[in-house]
């Protein structure tokens, strides 16, 4: 019981999380999402965003006491998203923490949102081994990140330079017709599809791999699957969307999963973690299973609902933070829209 209890507020886009974690243990993982707002619109809007964090938190902070069976004066610290994200709807977190921790005397820690969606495997598979290669896939970043210590060093090896691998799933669900977010829609129809085109691997050879080794690009191929979906149709062709789907989703997932393994072989790491909203999807979780089995590479990832965004990473984070003794952060926190890691 001397393990800390930490409340833990998530809001860097669309979905308000409250987590709360007791050291390594997660008693509650609360969300409201705003995704179904947004729907309409084929992205996330910042502004409906925000508002829809300030009317979701004060609800969702009760909601996840109630469950977790606390009271909020019983909570050791408050963590919070500081960045990055959308500016708007960060500042609504942190001026919900900001508030609480004045208001119950209780230490502040801003944490950033990608070390965060690296520390929530902690409350799933138990302490994190050091060092971890980290990629983390969603519809905001697309990252691999060396992870010697998740609370104080977390080195990027690469990120895109584009689109981020969620972004280059809706857009290309958008082209197939498929609705808003479509990376499970575009996970499904692959079942049934064949990898029957041989679509573009960005960054993976030549000058572009040696001035890119860890970093991703997904804009390129988002473009040649409009244009080969235009290319049948201006001929009349009829179109299959399984196997499209299929072909869109093998060239992202074996461009994410052989980075990742060369970036665990070149820093001499065992273990990979794979996180963020595109973790959910069938495809990449089978091929980084079976290529880090050949390479003799321990493979963690988080059930979904813990991949998305969500405050349970960011309470798990503050509860390594205060277990490790680390500073809080100051009452002025600001939220970092561009926060490196
Ligand atoms: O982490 P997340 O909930 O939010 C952020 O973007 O930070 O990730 C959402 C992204 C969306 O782009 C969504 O299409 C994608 O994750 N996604 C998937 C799957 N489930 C969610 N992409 C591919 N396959 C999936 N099964
Ligand atoms: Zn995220």
């Amino acid at each position: 019981r001397d393990e800390p209890l930490v409340l833990g507020i998530e809001t860097s886009c669309d979905e308000t999380g409250v987590g709360i974690v007791r050291g390594e243990t997660l008693l509650v993982d609360a969300i409201a999402s705003s995704v179904d707002l947004h729907a309409r619109f084929g992205g996330v809007v910042p502004e409906v965003a925000s508002r829809a964090h300030l009317e979701a938190m004060v609800p969702t902070i009760q909601r996840a006491c109630d469950q977790a069976g606390i009271a909020l004066r019983d909570v050791d610290a408050i963590a919070v998203t500081s960045g990055p994200g959308l500016a708007g709807t960060l500042m609504v977190g942190v001026a919900a923490a900001k508030a609480l921790a004045l208001s119950l005397g209780k230490p502040l820690y801003g944490v950033n949102h990608l070390a965060a969606h690296v520390a929530v495997d902690i409350v799933e598979h138990g302490p994190l081994p050091e060092p971890v290669l980290a990629l983390l896939v969603s519809g905001g970043h697309s990252s691999l990140l060396l992870v010697p210590d998740v609370t104080q060093d977390v080195r990027s090896l690469g990120s895109t330079i584009d689109d981020a691998a969620g972004e280059a799933f809706d857009k290309v669900a958008r082209v197939l017709g498929l609705p808003f977010p479509g990376g499970p829609h575009i996970d499904r129809a692959a079942r049934d599809g064949q990898i029957a085109i041989d679509f573009p691997r960005g960054l993976t050879s030549g000058r572009d791999m040696e001035r890119h080794r860890f970093d991703f690009s997904f804009s390129g191929l988002k473009t040649a699957v409009s244009r080969w979906v235009e290319g049948q149709r201006a001929a009349g062709a009829e179109i299959s969307v399984p196997d499209v789907a299929a072909s869109f989703q093998e060239a992202v997932v074996d461009v994410l999963t052989r980075k990742a393994i060369l970036a665990c072989q070149d820093n001499g790491v065992e273990h990979l973690q794979i996180g963020g909203g595109v973790a959910a999807n069938s495809r990449l979780r089978a091929m980084a299973q079976a290529r880090c089995d050949s390479a003799g590479i321990a493979l963690r990832v988080p059930r979904p609902g813990l991949c998305t965004d969500n405050g349970a990473m960011v309470a798990a984070l503050g509860a390594q933070l205060v277990a490790k003794g680390r500073e809080p952060s100051a009452l002025d926190l600001p939220a970092d829209s561009s926060m490196p890691v």
